[in-house]
């Protein structure tokens, strides 16, 4: 299961509803949670939640626990926004990114959605507290019983803006060539590999994805470059997004990605069941992950085995709210 922001931690503190829809998903067999920040400062949406406090961290035990207990695994997506922020959710301060370049965009905050504002570049001094605040949430994820964390390196949050050269212009250790920008992406994977060794750390990929205001001018370069570097770590899973279906002008990168990396990988982005099993028996990937149709299909898994058919996600319940169009999507036959 692909991992889904889904706003219901009011206080940012995981609760027992959460404990509830993720052990209704535990036959996905391997979960990757909700993006989860690592400190204050890595928040940019409502009601997600955080592994950097005591309380959260004893609320994500009632979870892993829940989804142990029914056979399940389930890794931490540990995140940071960066630039994908607004001062409503940092007092007034401005976000952070490697460069103090905006990009085009809403944040959605208590008050309603607010254009994203200029970030502030982060100091050299500052990027090395937050490597620090990922170590400590992925020791802080070991104490919750999580059984690995992933590096949410996609969708253009923090360790993609230091990649990519559309928003990362530093001429400094992190910034100009290709190897300087997979610095810090690197260093928050050695980060998380001091504490779980690499066979239990993911990092997510999503090369070429436009989304908030993402830009490379060369990135078959840079990401090959960066997993040539994962694999040299021995990284245990590589969850590449690159659309099942991708426009005709664009070839994938997929072969490359497999060729160059040995550990599981895994796949995602519109995948169904058919499209699914051809990439697995074309051995371009180990497995795939699902994220919308797990969101009203709980038993996927078995829905697939007996070929039934599948429930289509309410959109408006999607982010925050309760039970409604969370936990009440009924099993087959339920
Ligand atoms: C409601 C929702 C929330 C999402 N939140 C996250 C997230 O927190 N972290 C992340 O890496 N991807 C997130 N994604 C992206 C999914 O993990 C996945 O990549 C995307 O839905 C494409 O896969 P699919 O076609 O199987 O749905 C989210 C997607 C949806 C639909």
């Amino acid at each position: 299961m692909a991992p889904m922001t889904r706003s219901r931690a009011p206080e940012r503190i995981p609760t027992e509803l959460m404990a509830e829809y993720y052990s209704q998903r535990a036959s996905a067999g391997l979960i990757f949670s909700e993006g989860t920040q690592v400190s204050p400062q890595g928040i940019g949406y409502v009601f997600t939640p955080g592994i950097h406090t005591e309380i959260q961290i004893a609320a994500w035990q009632k979870v892993t626990s829940k989804v142990h207990e029914k056979g399940g695994l389930i890794f931490c997506q540990l995140w940071h926004v960066g630039r994908v922020s607004h001062p409503a959710f940092h007092n007034g301060e401005l976000p952070v990114a490697p460069s103090a370049i905006a990009f085009q965009g809403q944040a959605f905050t208590l008050q309603g959605p607010k254009d994203t504002v200029t970030p502030r570049a982060l100091r050299i001094e500052e990027i090395k507290t937050i490597v620090d605040d990922f170590k400590k949430a992925a020791q802080s994820a070991k104490t919750a019983g999580f059984d690995g964390v992933e590096i949410h390196g996609a969708n253009g949050y923090l360790p993609a803006q230091f990649l990519e050269d559309g928003s990362n212009q530093r001429n400094d250790a992190y910034g100009g060539t290709v190897e300087k920008r997979a610095r810090f992406i690197l260093e928050l994977t050695d980060a998380a590999i001091a504490v779980w060794g690499p066979e239990r750390v993911s990092v997510r990929l999503s090369p070429r994805n436009p989304y908030n205001g993402m830009s490379d001018s060369e990135p078959e370069k840079t990401y090959l470059y960066l997993i040539k570097k994962l694999q040299e770590r021995k990284l245990g899973i590589l969850h590449f997004m690159e659309p099942a279906e991708l426009p005709n002008n664009k070839e994938a990168m997929l072969p490359e990605v497999r060729k160059l990396y040995s550990g599981l990988l895994i796949i995602n982005s519109g995948y169904n069941k058919q499209s699914a099993e051809a990439v697995i028996q074309a051995g371009l990937a180990d497995a795939v992950s699902f994220g919308s149709l797990f969101i009203a299909n709980p038993d996927l898994p078995e829905r697939f085995a007996k070929d039934a058919s599948l429930a289509s996600p309410d959109k408006a319940t999607l982010y925050g709210g309760g039970v409604k169009g969370y936990s009440d999507y009924p099993k087959l036959g339920g």
